[in-house]
């Protein structure tokens, strides 16, 4: 199954070839891609040869093959994870039977949904970042932001394939309509808000990858445990990549506390405002930006309690995380104690999943807090970097629309509105990390408001 034909007008490990229907199908959406990409893709440097990873097989030590292409002929392939061999369903009512190798009618529209749902992020944030490549600040930043999205062009087209392979004329529409809507378009906007957020600087850029994409990482381990088996075996693919996403985030905020603690030593004061005008990020400022993007990526796991959730896993279609490290995979007799504005509640565990599943995101974001605190403890500065609450500027579930500032407390409406603006980006605080980006392209040099990566500035190639 891993053997793969990369001559292939689409490089693939699904046997195209000897399903011409779906293959002249999805030959059909290809110029379709290209053309989105062309229009909504990075912005410029469409002509650049840019060294990129391209998946070309899904072996251990084979998926990931290095060269210099130009973006729009980078080659975009449908690539499943090995099946297991007699894979059963892990959790739910039907635990225990055979995973599905076709879509059982009950579900079709709901697996559809979760499919679309899941894929409408990918072009999102490609959109997103389009802008990006104006104001980096250097060139392995460059080669790192590229690298994203033409990944997260084949995660679109993942869950392309599925629709197209599995849903029919239905799924066909859906692909045409993935590449119709556009972040932050009036009219026919992406799905999910946080993917309509602009993504205009790159401490943004770093925030989103951090948060928002483990949010990506915590949905497809979730439908990487369906009994849809193909959807499960795109996702676990798809998990290899996510990865670089992360760190892209994770050592990107690093390197922004690195700088800004050299220039706090430097200054020998952690004054904001001095810290600004000597050309780098204060950690307050740091601050509001990871409770933006926190905040807004604590959204994307949906209400704390919820039917749909209860109905998804007790159907077999998305588990939790990490399934099998839990004890009880079925959870018809076992509840969660939920606070809410209304006091505690009691509710069935099968309705509370998108709350555990946010549990344990917000545990994995942690690491990089503390990673970024120990920055800042051996550098001699009392102040910490946190994590809001789960609570704070919830536009989704039990706490949607409450005035509860970031430490969890719910307050007067009139002193949210005071502070708001003290615990995110003001339009002035935009304003000034806007005024730090500046386009860094000369081979070797750094914006001086980041420092240079701890390794791979070298490796830097876009020419
Ligand atoms: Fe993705
Ligand atoms: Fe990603």
């Amino acid at each position: 199954m891993a053997s793969i034909n990369t001559t292939d007008k689409i490089p693939n490990n699904v046997n195209l070839a000897n399903d011409r229907t779906l293959q002249r199908a999805l030959e059909h959406w290809q110029p379709h891609f290209i053309d989105w990409w062309q229009h909504l893709g990075p912005s410029d440097f469409q002509t650049a040869d840019v060294y990129l990873r391209t998946a070309t097989s899904v072996d251990a030590d084979g998926w990931a093959s290095y060269g210099a292409v130009q973006m729009p002929n980078y080659r975009w392939g449908i690539f499943l994870a090995d099946p297991v061999a007699d894979r059963k369903i892990g959790f739910g009512d039907n635990m225990g039977q055979p995973a599905w190798q076709q879509v059982p009618g009950e579900f079709r529209s709901t697996l559809r949904r979760l499919i679309v749902t899941q894929g409408d992020t990918e072009p999102a944030s490609v959109e997103q970042q389009r802008l990006l490549g104006h104001t980096c600040p250097s060139l392995y930043d460059l080669r790192n932001l590229f690298q994203v999205n033409v990944e997260e062009g084949r995660h679109l087209w993942a869950m392309v394939y599925l629709l197209h392979a599995y849903f029919g004329r239905d799924g066909r529409e859906e692909a045409e309509e993935l590449l119709a809507r556009h972040s932050g378009d009036a009219d026919k906007p992406r799905i999910l808000t946080t993917f309509n957020e602009p993504i205009s600087d790159w401490l943004s850029f770093y925030c989103f990858t951090y948060f928002t994409d483990r949010d990506g990482k915590y949905q497809l381990k979730s439908l990487a445990e369906s009994a849809f088996d193909p959807l499960s075996r795109t996702c676990r693919f798809m998990l290899t990549e996510e990865a670089h996403h992360m760190f892209v985030g994770e050592t990107g905020i690093g390197r922004v506390v690195k700088r800004t603690l050299e220039v706090m030593k430097e200054l020998g004061t952690d004054d904001p405002a001095k810290i600004r005008a000597a050309g780098a990020v204060d950690l307050p400022l740091l601050q509001k930006y990871l409770n933006f993007w926190c905040s807004s990526s604590l959204d994307l796991f949906g209400s704390e309690i919820s039917s749909n959730s209860a109905a998804n896993f007790a159907h077999g279609l998305k588990g939790r995380p990490d399934e099998s490290q839990y004890e009880d995979h079925v959870l018809r007799s076992s509840t969660l104690k939920l606070l809410t504005p209304e006091g505690e509640q009691e509710v069935p565990m099968l309705n509370a999943l998108n709350e555990v599943m946010r549990e344990s995101y917000l545990k994995d974001c942690e690491i990089g807090l503390k990673r970024w605190n120990r920055q800042i403890e051996r550098a001699g500065f009392a102040l910490r970097l946190t994590l809001p609450s789960a609570r704070f500027r919830r536009t989704i579930g039990a706490w949607a629309g409450q005035p509860v500032d970031p430490k969890g407390n719910l307050i007067s409406r009139e002193e949210y509105e005071k502070n708001l603006y003290s615990w995110i980006p003001s339009e002035s605080d935009r304003a000034f990390v806007h005024s730090l980006m500046r386009q860094v392209i000369e081979h070797g040099k750094m914006a001086a408001w980041i420092a240079p990566p701890e390794r791979g500035i070298l490796l830097d190639v876009v020419a």
